[in-house]
């Protein structure tokens, strides 16, 4: 298999160094692919010293296809390195895709464990056959080069109630026992997580399955787990849920519940929250860094859309990561909030008073934020294209222009007295008040489309050019 690899690994280098260097929409300061089609975050983890982001990567064309795992590291969330993939379908066990998966760092070695997809050739559905999801394990001492892939789950391993759709490991110690959540399809149409306990990083023994009272669609994808506060919460994303009037309008679902107790005492789950109120966000990922806190990265991007909602797939490319969030939990509620490294990015800040109506000329990549000391009404149009307006105790995200097929999403925010606007080449993500609610979206404007026009609200607002963040690429 190591032809296998060497021969991924040098298609994928001259992938990239084949992609188009238009910079047009590329980000500033958000991860994107070197080349083709990105995803999930995955391996999140903070090892000897370095913060690492691996990512769901497809090179070679703007679909998802045979998917590798991307990798990126930083120190400190502004400087990063390129490296090559750290995992790519090289074995018989993985050969139709290397899928999303989560680090454990034990000692020494970062531990990291994936889905591997295998599709068999014939007539099947690849839900109840022809599809297998091992469960795969691999390792490395330097955080760089990944050896030793074993399968350590396959459906043998599963219960006999789920589908083939069992996928998208996430591996934590929860008070010294290391745990496993598994994201599962079961026969009956309905979305579970499976729960192992972990005697070595190898041997994995079912400990029971975590899923709603009411049904919430028919597949959970990339589940997560942690606990905040003395409460454990699950993070998930169901796919076959329907709108429920301003909730659940996406395609596929992600949100977080609180559990009645531990992954291992089959707990009951709670009410289910949407992590993010904007078009674009889903299978994010929380790890805990060397700080303490716990940060979470999503895909700012949705599966199976239409490809004419993002257009740079005609420059080769597709898809971004979120900005990393540090994740505090206040009266039960999940806090969202942008990382102060981000600060280093900041250029010159301008403030100005807002009275009436204000039209602030800002660069094409800024960071705003809006103090708002009026009352229930008022609005911000963010270059031409994103309209935000807020009346009585809801907040509407509305695309005028440049949306791509994005039209409009709303939440329910009582008060309104702060919004922090992280506007990037073709993203937004909007932090609300102190982090209660988040809007991540696409968007494409073009250089003339500019400013901010902000207006039926009294307030200040300050404004950031921000600096491009490195991704070098040296590998390439
Ligand atoms: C979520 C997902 C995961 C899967 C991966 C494949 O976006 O479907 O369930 O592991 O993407 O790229």
């Amino acid at each position: 298999m190591q032809t296998r690899k060497r021969d991924l690994l040098t298609a994928c280098r001259l992938a990239e160094k084949a992609a188009s260097r238009e910079t047009k929409w590329r980000p500033a300061f958000h991860l994107s692919p070197p080349a083709g089609w990105m995803n999930d975050p995955n391996g999140l983890c903070w090892f000897q010293g370095r913060y690492h982001i691996f990512y769901q990567y497809a090179p070679f064309g703007t679909q998802p296809g045979l998917n590798f795992w991307g990798h990126v590291s930083t120190a400190d969330l502004v400087e990063y390195a390129c490296h090559p993939p750290a995992l790519c379908c090289d074995e018989s066990f993985d050969c139709h895709g290397v899928y999303s998966g989560s680090a454990v760092v034990m000692g020494d070695i970062l531990h990291l464990y994936y889905t591997g997809n295998v599709k068999h050739a014939g007539a099947h559905d690849y839900v109840h056959t022809g599809r297998d999801h091992h469960t795969v394990h691999a390792e490395s001492t330097d955080g760089v080069h990944f050896e030793n892939k074993r399968v350590v789950l396959s459906h043998a391993d599963y219960p006999a109630d789920v589908t083939r759709h069992v996928r998208d490991p996430k591996v934590f110690y929860d008070d010294g026992t290391l745990v496993m959540l598994l994201g599962a399809r079961r026969q009956d149409g309905r979305g579970e997580v499976l729960v192992y306990t972990g005697e070595t990083p190898d041997i994995w023994k079912f400990s029971g399955a975590v899923t709603s009272e009411e049904k919430l669609g028919y597949m959970w994808e990339c589940p997560d787990g942690f606990s905040m506060g003395g409460q454990y919460f699950l993070s998930f994303c169901p796919q076959g849920m329907e709108a429920d009037g301003i909730l659940y309008q996406n395609l596929y679902q992600s949100g977080y519940a609180p559990l009645s107790g531990r992954f291992t005492e089959n707990p009951h789950i709670g009410e289910f929250t949407e992590w993010d109120r904007g078009f674009d966000f889903y299978a994010p990922q929380t790890f805990l860094d060397a700080k303490g806190r716990r940060i979470l990265v999503g895909w700012a991007g949705m599966p199976d859309l239409d490809p004419s909602c993002n257009p740079t797939h005609s420059m080769g490319w597709v898809h971004l990561l979120t900005m990393p969030r540090c994740i505090t939990c206040e009266e039960g509620r999940l806090l969202q909030n942008p990382l102060p490294e981000l600060e280093a990015l900041r250029l010159a800040p301008r403030t100005e008073d807002i009275q009436g109506r204000s039209w602030i000329r800002t660069p094409e990549v800024f960071e705003a934020w809006l103090e708002i000391t009026s009352g229930p009404s008022g609005e911000v149009l963010i270059r031409d294209s994103c309209r935000l307006s807020w009346q009585n105790g809801f907040l509407t995200m509305e695309f005028v222009k440049n949306g791509y097929g994005r039209g409009s999403r709303t939440a329910e925010i009582p008060v309104l007295k702060r919004l922090r606007i992280f506007s990037d080449t073709s993203i937004l993500e909007v932090f609300v008040n102190n982090g209660e609610a988040v809007f991540t979206s696409r968007f494409y404007p073009d250089a003339e489309d500019e400013g901010l026009e902000i207006s039926g609200c009294t307030g200040t607002v300050t404004l950031w050019g921000l600096r491009k963040f490195s991704c070098g690429r040296e590998h390439i």
